[in-house]
């Protein structure tokens, strides 16, 4: 359905001299996991820092830092390298190396091939906070802005010198979020969905509550998509352990209650509205205001029923597309095609619950107006990728 995702890209990484070199081994690591390949080239300076040997072994293949290397056979590895590559990156990208960008200066391997590119062209600013905000180095971010390069990041925190500000280069998987973004087609452009993921939990006491398996992983992943197809994402999530996407805006509602309250709060702009998470349908008549005491054998809780987020979105004036999600144990399909009757929504997704409760891989089947597509088992990031890819079709 989607080429961006499953398609392999080919990525020129180079690596600028900067302590936050250590951590292209693991950008590498997650390029390739990914299904990229990844050739690398390091300045002399970088390999003080990291050595090609390491980002050789890690790439699956051969480093270059050299512009006289024997290696390639025509004598011309600014040509050689950058010819077949989808994209290049540099990361770090060094306060030194973007000036050399900013003004076209090919005194090395790396900048000779970045000035020789017939690709696009990303960089990750790496330095310590007076070198990033240093006006030379502003106005040189600024041209690259001008000259259409991607700047990725950079991030805020302590740096390796010991001060705090903004220059540390951003973290690895940030940077595969960028790269991914980067090939990924803006089918929801101009698009804004409001998302819910993760677990309610409906609490008890202070201290405790109901809750469910939910791990967030498909909502998030939805979101994370979403976001690189260029929609503006709303995330509004419960407890969840999945590592959470950078979206447009974000907001915690750890209860039913709290996120019904949340999402209608957002929903009046929205175009699409997607329930991933998995919301408590019962809350306690009563939650205790102190720490409930154990004292009997048997303890006996009241709940009454929550309002059903979707279901009353689906039935305001003017809905936005709204998608739901069916997690059963049993009768999937029976199940999924009542509860897209029930609530009046276009489409469900149905998936077993327990495959796919907090699981990496799902398996789900696409029900809307004109009918059913089951999709191969995959991982929820594929899946999502196919979810939107299809959503889009219907918004058309
Ligand atoms: N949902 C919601 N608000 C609720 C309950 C569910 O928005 N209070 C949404 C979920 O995000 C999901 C879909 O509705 O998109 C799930 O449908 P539902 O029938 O509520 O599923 P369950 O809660 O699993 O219902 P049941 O226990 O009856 O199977």
């Amino acid at each position: 359905m989607d080429s961006t995702h499953s398609q392999s890209h080919h990525l020129l990484l180079g690596v600028t001299g900067g302590i936050a070199a250590y951590k292209s081994a693991e950008l590498i690591r997650l390029l390739i996991k990914q299904g990229h390949t990844v050739q690398v080239v390091m300045t002399e300076a970088a390999t003080h820092f990291i050595t090609p040997t390491t980002l050789q072994a890690l790439s699956g293949n051969p480093v270059f830092v050299d512009s006289w290397d024997a290696r390639i056979a025509n004598g011309m590895p600014h040509i050689e390298l950058s010819r077949p590559a989808d994209a290049i990156l540099i990361a770090p990208a060094s306060a030194d190396f973007i000036a050399k960008l900013a003004h076209g200066f090919a005194n090395d391997l790396l900048s000779t091939l970045c000035l020789a590119r017939e690709c696009p062209l990303m960089i990750a600013p790496a330095m310590n906070r007076q070198m990033w905000e240093n006006s030379s180095t502003q106005r040189n971010i600024e041209q690259l802005i001008q000259d259409r390069i991607t700047i990725l990041g950079p991030g805020s925190g302590e740096q390796a010198c010991g001060e705090v500000g903004q220059g540390r280069m951003l973290e690895p998987d940030m940077l595969l979020e960028g790269v991914q973004t980067h090939f990924t087609p803006k089918l929801l452009a101009g698009k804004k969905i409001l998302i819910t993921a993760g677990a309610t939990m409906e609490m008890l006491d202070p201290v405790r509550g109901i809750t469910n398996i939910s791990s967030g992983k498909m909502g998030f992943a939805l979101a994370r998509v979403a976001m690189q197809m260029g929609a503006e994402v709303t995330l509004i999530h419960g407890h969840a352990t999945a590592q959470r996407p950078q979206v447009s805006h974000t907001t915690f509602a750890g209860t039913a209650n709290d996120m019904y309250k949340s999402v209608m709060q957002h929903i009046a702009t929205q175009d699409v509205f997607i329930g991933v998470a998995a919301v408590a349908d019962y809350s306690p008549l009563v939650s205790a205001e102190q720490k409930i005491k154990k004292s009997e054998d048997t303890l006996t809780i009241q709940l009454k029923r929550n309002k059903d987020i979707l279901a009353d979105v689906a039935s305001l004036p003017n809905p936005p597309y709204c998608v739901g999600f069916a997690a059963e144990t049993e009768h999937v399909l029976e199940h999924a095609r009542q509860k897209r009757q029930d609530k009046k929504i276009p489409l469900i997704v149905a998936n077993q619950a327990n495959l796919a409760l907090g699981n990496d891989n799902n398996s789900v089947t696409i029900i809307d107006t004109n009918g059913e597509y089951p999709l191969d088992t995959a991982d929820k990031n594929t899946i999502a990728v196919k979810i939107l890819t299809h959503l889009k079709h219907q918004l058309n």
